[in-house]
């Protein structure tokens, strides 16, 4: 088996983890239970890229036992937990000399030439098959397949999209080393039947695709599945920002200035977060929907630059870029802690914080750096402006990540065995499956569901079984 991870004398202890995690993820355990004898994946060749954590482990192979073959990277250089990353390669069933379970190409710390070597290594299937379909969070490896595919048939070299320039050097320079008269990457494209999104970030990026003709195979939205979004984004971000600020400076929160930028559901799970530890919460938005549901909630709402010289905690929540300019860090007060937890690394600009003359970086530890400005005031940049939660702490926990991903092995179900349903375009599971995800985690929490007598489901015009909402209701 090829895999590429730190180390794999880790193993014994991420499994340890990975059978706690599996009592935390009842949704995942009660689909592998459900589909265990249908192996409803068998035949699907699935290439995973997604933060490889033990959450994730339990993913993998739930996928495995459904039927699949699987291969997986992480989507950010930082978020690998190598002692996950070495179980899921040596499987429930190896050993750290026979390996058994499923490749993996990723380690905390990659560069960015390596993150995207792997990301290539997990789309090459032995035997020059290619995946048929892909599991992806933010994008990556949907976007490489579709400039390998763009830059095959139009024989030049594609256009740099948005984002980090050094970034897009790395991916032109990979294609240009495997593009050829093989065509791979128009092969690999062909093969594949569907991708399965996760993230806010990752969804905007197909929508765009496809509204410019470009998107080559068809898409789910997991992200919009009520249970992900307004369950992983808030109440996951709600857990994970204080973890990922505690592991990385241990400052009190409490009596703290923090800004959440962004009012969407990260911004709601973050600002109730820290105001649950005592901070002082300023939020900042475009959208006036968001900045008046702020404002109701009891936040403050201002822009960045009315509050920039007196915070000491930022959290940037946008998915947006340049949000928090190197200006921006020159005016703040001597160690304000900056740190996003959007999708990626832009939202704060690294590129031009680095640029500052006279600027000095310094590793406090791994994930947490001093920059001093010449003035001799600094700042605390968290995960080198990447997402925090998961750069400085192990993202969410299991419990949380149990919807999402059952939704995720949902919509793998659903594209693999009803690929004609699916035209190219993006869509969202139907609702029926969201209040499936939900239900299976009541149990685990106690909750005791009413149930609808006819009479009533008729009076608001529901069957007895749901869905209960019409698909426009927001939650
Ligand atoms: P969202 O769209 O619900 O919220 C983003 C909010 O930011 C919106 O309300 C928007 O109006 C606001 N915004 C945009 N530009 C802004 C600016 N310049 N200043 C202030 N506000 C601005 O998106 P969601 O679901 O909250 O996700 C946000 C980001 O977090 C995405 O990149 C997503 O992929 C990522 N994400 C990260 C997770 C993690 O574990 N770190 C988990 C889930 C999502």
């Amino acid at each position: 088996m090829d895999f590429k991870v730190a180390d794999l004398s880790l193993a014994a202890f991420g499994r340890k983890e990975i059978q706690l995690a599996e009592h935390e993820m009842p949704g995942l355990m009660a689909v592998r239970k459900e589909y265990a004898a249908v192996q409803p994946l068998r035949g699907a060749k699935i290439m995973g890229s997604l933060h490889m954590t033990i959450q994730t482990a339990v993913l993998i192979e739930t996928l495995v036992a459904l039927g699949a073959e699987v291969r997986w990277v992480s989507c950010n250089i930082f978020s690998t937990q190598d002692h996950a990353a070495a179980a899921v390669v040596v499987g429930p069933n190896g050993t750290v000399d026979n390996p058994q379970g499923v490749p993996v190409f990723a380690w905390k710390g990659e560069t960015l030439e390596e993150y995207w070597w792997c990301t290539e290594q997990a789309l090459i299937w032995p035997g020059d098959e290619g995946p048929n379909m892909i599991l992806d969070d933010g994008g990556d490896a949907t976007l490489l397949v579709h400039k390998g595919a763009e830059y095959e048939k139009a024989g030049a070299v594609p256009s740099a999209g948005e984002g980090d320039p050094e970034e897009w050097h790395v991916i032109i320079d990979l294609l240009s080393r495997t593009v050829g008269p093989e065509k791979r990457w128009s092969k690999i494209a062909e093969r594949i039947k569907g991708v399965t999104e996760e993230t806010t970030t990752g969804v905007h990026r197909l929508y765009e695709m496809h509204k410019n003709g470009q998107l080559l195979f068809p898409a789910i939205n997991v992200n919009d599945s009520v249970t992900k979004s307004k369950f992983d984004n808030k109440y996951g971000c709600r857990h994970s920002v204080i973890d990922g600020l505690n592991r990385a400076t241990d400052v009190l929160i409490g009596g703290k200035v923090a800004v959440v930028a962004g009012y969407g559901d990260v911004g709601k799970g973050c600002a109730d977060a820290l105001r649950g530890q005592g901070a002082r919460v300023i939020v900042t938005e475009i959208d006036p929907i968001c900045a008046l549901q702020a404002a109701m909630d009891g936040f403050q709402v201002t822009t960045l630059d009315e509050v920039v010289g007196i915070a000491d905690i930022f959290v940037s929540t946008t998915g947006n870029f340049d949000v928090i300019t190197a200006d921006h860090m020159s005016k703040m007060k001597h160690q304000a802690i900056v740190s996003n937890i959007g999708h990626f690394d832009n939202e704060i600009d690294m590129a031009g914080l680095a640029k500052v003359p006279g600027i000095v970086k310094e590793e406090v530890k791994p994930q947490v750096h001093t920059w001093t400005f010449p003035d001799g005031h600094s700042i605390i940049v968290l995960a080198e402006g990447r997402l925090m939660n998961l750069g400085c702490a192990t993202g969410h926990p299991s419990f949380v990540m149990s919807n999402s991903f059952t939704n995720q092995v949902i919509a793998q179900i659903e594209l693999f065995t009803k690929t004609d349903e699916y035209a190219i375009g993006v869509h969202v599971l139907p609702k029926h499956l969201d209040e499936k995800v939900a239900r299976l985690h009541l149990d685990a929490l106690g909750i005791k569901l009413t149930t609808l007598t006819k009479a009533q489901a008729e009076y608001i015009g529901v069957d007895v079984e749901g869905p209960y909402k019409p698909d426009h209701y927001r939650y």
